[in-house]
């Protein structure tokens, strides 16, 4: 996923630009660039790496002696091409008249680029995005008009792509095109503004345009005429900004990702303040078309986190409702023979909405007829189109790429569907369902128990950082929490964090042991607790340090441990994911790494 941005106005357009990209930085941060349409020709800025190497760039190059009103800027996550200064958007014809940036993935690039290499354009780096640029470069010498060039363009092109792109000769319009990846205008009072994201527009307009695939905008500065790209114009609602802009501030946290572990329980109590009127739950935020009926199986795709949080819902889902929950990463899910039907209901899970597996699992399914539902925390993204039923997650914008709030949500939406699930099946009795809704209203006060003993988790992590990989193991509704751990530690810490059934150990894991691989256990109440203290004591029996995760604290086990409220364990997953985010957070702070934004990830990966 990249971010994108453009400007038409009366300010300096660089500033505008820098301040776009550095809202959406959270998207990737490979690589950055801006153009300027400056009244003599396009310049082009570049910078490898974070966004800070291409402010300082801009600082060499006098970019504010430049008067220029309209600009373009591009930030990387690399697809196709290594994270260069060639590869960088934005990308210039060969002409240098005609300037483009571009989010999403061209699937036909390489035959295009072998066309246009037969007709003589040379080009200039490994990206599929620069056949676009030529593409339509060699568009405009034969009508003259950018929004023709493009128009007759894009249906060449195969893939998902929004673009912004600018025309030296035509220096009173930035052109915006949406097709399977998000393009947001934002509308100004004579000037206006593209971004791929809410966050790069807050505090800027207060109303903006969502375009839809397939439409083009022809942004001017005191104008937006949005058409289909058949020429058509379309007449598109304007809708007012409801986001604040201190959103996209740390309000006084070190990391976006501390803040959003900390808001957990605020979303949990508005969540369930929003849906619980008297003792009944409302779901009034969300769509659901599902005929309830008629389904016999379930299914639950995503990638990631959002993967782990599809894991527990199968766990309690399969005890509540007694039906059989398949969950699948999105990735699997494409390519392997599925049993799916109009008795099935396909369910999507993504915090970001864009993540091209889910959403290639999620067209598949249709196929099928099976009913689909989508759960996230974009409802403005492109998974939305593919459902009738949306579960809004509700957790606010999530900035830093480690997801901690946004499980939190998801979560929260599967105990709650099944909630609701039991009912509408009849498989749940009144008290029952009340004692489990108490269950569910406590659980803020609890989290916050958790979030009060920060220090102790900081110290633990701390001594965490003298290994270079560690074990989590869990049994029974954790095993997700255990695997979730493992993800959240080595994707902003960088430790080899891996997670197992603790069964499991003794069956081959086990030889990893020794004193330099500590061993973490996540605790439920019940009948998995006796058995997962004696696969403690047999990994302590190899000299591994032990740490435990709620439960007993069993002094003579466990070398360090970090105490959690009780709670029924078929809820507990909702507990014990915060020390372990945490955990992870401190351990790479004590590391210092770059938390919000780690090595080689996004916040939401567009391409499969
Ligand atoms: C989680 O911390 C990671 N950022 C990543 O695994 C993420 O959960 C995954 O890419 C899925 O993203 P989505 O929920 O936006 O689809």
């Amino acid at each position: 996923m990249c971010g994108i941005v453009g400007y038409i106005g009366n300010n300096a357009v660089a500033e505008e630009l820098l301040s776009g990209l550095k809202s959406l930085e959270y998207r990737g941060y490979d690589s950055s660039g801006i153009a300027l349409n400056d009244n003599r020709k396009i310049i082009v800025f570049k910078a490898s790496g974070k966004l800070s190497n291409l402010n300082a760039v801009l600082h060499e190059k006098n970019v504010e002696d430049y008067s220029s009103f309209m600009g373009i800027g591009h930030i990387r996550w690399a697809t196709h091409g290594a994270p260069s200064i060639e590869n960088a958007h934005p990308h210039l014809s060969n002409d240098g008249n005609l300037v483009l940036v571009h989010n999403g993935i061209i699937e036909n690039y390489k035959e295009l680029r072998q066309k246009l290499q037969n007709q003589g354009v040379v080009f200039h780096s490994q990206t599929d995005t620069e056949a676009a640029v030529h593409l339509f470069a060699e568009e405009y010498k034969k009508c003259g008009s950018l929004e023709q060039a493009v128009r007759n363009g894009l249906p060449q092109l195969k893939g998902a792509f929004a673009f912004v792109i600018m025309h030296h000769a035509e220096s009173d319009k930035i052109i915006a095109v949406r097709k399977n990846a998000p393009l947001i205008i934002g509308c100004g009072k004579n000037e206006n503004y593209v971004a791929s994201d809410i966050p790069a527009l807050l505090g800027k307009v207060n109303h903006i345009i969502h375009l839809d695939d397939d439409e083009m905008a022809v942004v001017k500065k005191n104008e937006v005429i949005v058409k289909y790209i058949n020429g058509q114009v379309v007449q598109k609602e304007m809708e007012k900004v409801d986001m604040a802009a201190d959103v996209i501030s740390k309000n006084g946290y070190a990391h976006f990702m501390l803040k959003e572990i900390c808001e957990q329980p605020a979303i949990l109590r508005r969540v369930i303040q929003s849906h619980v009127q008297n003792q009944t739950i409302y779901l009034d935020d969300a769509k659901i078309n599902v005929d309830f009926d008629k389904v016999k199986k379930i299914v639950i795709v995503a990638c990631g986190t959002s993967l782990h949080a599809a894991l527990v819902a199968k766990k309690v889902w399969e005890e509540w409702l007694k039906l059989p929950v398949q969950v699948e990463a999105a990735s699997e899910f494409i390519y392997q023979t599925n049993l799916l039907d109009e008795n099935s209901l396909v369910i999507g899970v993504s915090q970001s909405g864009e993540t091209a597996d889910t959403i290639t699992a999620l067209k598949l399914a249709k196929k099928y007829q099976s009913q689909i539902m989508v759960l996230t925390n974009r409802v403005d993204s492109s998974i939305v189109r593919y459902a009738s039923s949306i579960v809004p997650l509700n957790a606010g914008v999530e900035i830093s790429v480690a997801a901690t709030k946004s499980y939190m949500a998801q979560l929260v939406a599967f105990y709650w569907f099944g909630l609701l699930f039991a009912q509408k099946l009849n498989k749940i009795s009144e008290l029952d369902w009340q004692q489990k809704l108490q269950i569910l209203i406590q659980l803020p006060e609890k989290i916050e128990e958790i979030l009060s003993h920060q220090n102790d988790i900081e110290s633990i992590a701390q001594r965490l950082t003298r290994y270079s990989a560690v074990v989590f193991m869990a049994r029974g509704f954790n095993l997700p929490t255990a695997y979730e751990a493992a993800l959240k530690l080595k994707e902003i810490s960088y430790i080899n964090a891996n997670a197992y059934p603790a069964g499991e150990l003794k069956h081959g894991p086990i030889a990893l042991l020794d004193k330099n691989m500590p061993v973490l256990a996540l605790f439920e109440q019940g009948q998995n607790a006796p058995k997962l203290l004696s696969n403690c004591e047999e990994a302590k029996a190899r000299q591994a340090p032990v740490i435990g995760i709620g439960g007993e604290k069993c002094s003579d086990i466990f070398n360090e441990y970090i105490e959690t409220p009780e709670v029924d364990a078929c809820f507990s997953p909702l507990l014990l994911c915060v020390p372990v985010q945490l955990l992870a957070y401190f351990t790479a702070k004590a590391l210092n790494r770059e938390i919000d934004q780690p090595r080689n990830l996004a916040k939401s990966v567009t391409v499969e």
